[in-house]
């Protein structure tokens, strides 16, 4: 979506398949933090508007363990940069109004199923439209339809490197209508695991906390969930938990996985289909915008000289951010879990890097230029 808006402002034409309806589309709570950049490129592209007016800029989070909060002050540490809290499905809304009202091609409801001749000058793309297969030929694709898309297989096995990595827990998130119960965001380690206290807006806050990989949802009823994270985030100082009706509750399995190189023939991987980070640094959406900004710009490259210079480099270019930002996300994570609950050092080794992030300002620096996207190049 957001590569056709840009493609559009460079007076270059696209269709988009997108296989949910704009309905669910737009329902579908997902991520909800904005890297500096990815703020600053919404405003620039002009689909800013309602960001600025109901997003909220977070200067800091907190990281809170030993039963105490501390604060990593962005702005303090970066010149002032800081994150906007805005959820993805509303910056998909505003896109799909920003197409829709310059006639832009969406076709919802539209699954691609397969691609063709992606080294030939004229690739082409199967897809079910209303029960039928249909075909799109282009002079490029972008293979944005996420991890369990078709369009990684486009790139050939033996052209391709997948790197992996799996972790022994995941994340049980609730959504939850009431107050919040904090400003900025807090990031937890407890003996009992990780929890983060995260928001939506000043009506729906979403909460998470480190749970078994194979758990079900049907385990926690609501009581069970606030007991949980109530425990995981007390403090010595009393802090409380502001609770409230808990409206959805999901399970979000992690992994870290990139797919190198992003490219073959006339298709370009962005965004989850090339690669995915464990939510702790709060980077899959800043990654696919970050790729999609180098693709609208090599493809604007082209069609005003021919010279394909820069959709060359298109991997390369992405990689090194895509890498950085892996690094960090696994880093978070690692720091921030319990691995193996039977296993006090590790515990003891994570409260001390913590002690060392959250008390020298080199090392709290590296926390901040990561997360506001600054470090990532
Ligand atoms: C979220 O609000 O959903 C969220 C925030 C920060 C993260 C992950 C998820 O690191």
């Amino acid at each position: 979506m957001l590569l056709s808006h840009l493609l559009h402002l460079e007076g270059i034409a696209s269709v988009v398949l997108e296989r949910r309806s704009r309905e669910a589309l737009e329902k579908t709570v997902r991520a909800g933090v904005l890297e500096h950049g990815t703020a600053e490129l919404l405003k620039e592209v002009g689909v800013g508007e309602r960001m600025e007016r109901e997003g909220s800029v977070h200067s800091g989070i907190e990281l809170r363990f030993g039963g105490r909060g501390h604060r990593i002050d962005f702005a303090d540490l970066t010149d002032g940069l800081s994150i906007t809290i805005y959820g993805q499905q509303e910056v998909v809304k505003d896109l799909i109004q920003a197409r829709l009202e310059t006639d832009g091609q969406i076709l919802f409801e539209a699954e691609a199923a397969s691609l063709h001749d992606l080294d030939t000058v004229s690739p082409r793309v199967h897809f079910q439209n209303d029960g039928e297969e249909e075909e799109i030929s282009c002079d490029f694709v972008a293979g944005c339809d996420g991890f369990f898309g078709v369009c990684r297989d486009g790139i050939p096995e033996n052209a391709r490197t997948e790197y992996e990595r799996t972790y022994p827990f995941a994340w049980f998130g609730i959504l939850v209508e009431g107050p919040p119960s904090t400003e900025e965001l807090i990031y937890t380690l407890h003996d009992r695991g990780f929890s983060l206290v995260s928001t939506r807006n000043p009506e729906i806050q979403r909460l998470y906390f480190q749970c078994d990989p194979a758990d079900k949802v049907e385990n926690w009823p609501d009581e069970r969930i606030w007991d949980e994270l109530s425990t995981r985030l007390a403090t010595h100082d009393g802090w409380e938990l502001a609770d409230g009706n808990i409206f959805q509750k999901d399970i979000v399995q992690m992994r870290s996985f990139v797919c190198e190189p992003m490219q073959y023939g006339k298709l370009f991987l962005a965004g989850d289909a090339a690669h995915i980070v464990p939510p702790t640094g709060a980077k899959g959406m800043n990654l696919a915008v970050a790729d999609i900004q180098v693709l609208a710009h090599a493809l604007a490259e082209f069609y005003r000289s021919g010279d394909t210079g820069l959709l060359d480099a298109y991997s390369e270019t992405c990689l090194h951010r895509v890498w950085r930002a892996q690094r960090f996300s696994w880093w978070m994570t690692s720091m921030l879990h319990r691995f193996d609950r039977s296993d006090p050092f590790q515990l003891k080794v994570q409260q001390a890097e913590l002690g060392y992030v959250t008390s020298s300002r080199a090392a709290a620096t590296t926390i901040a230029e990561n997360y506001v996207g600054a470090a990532l190049g």
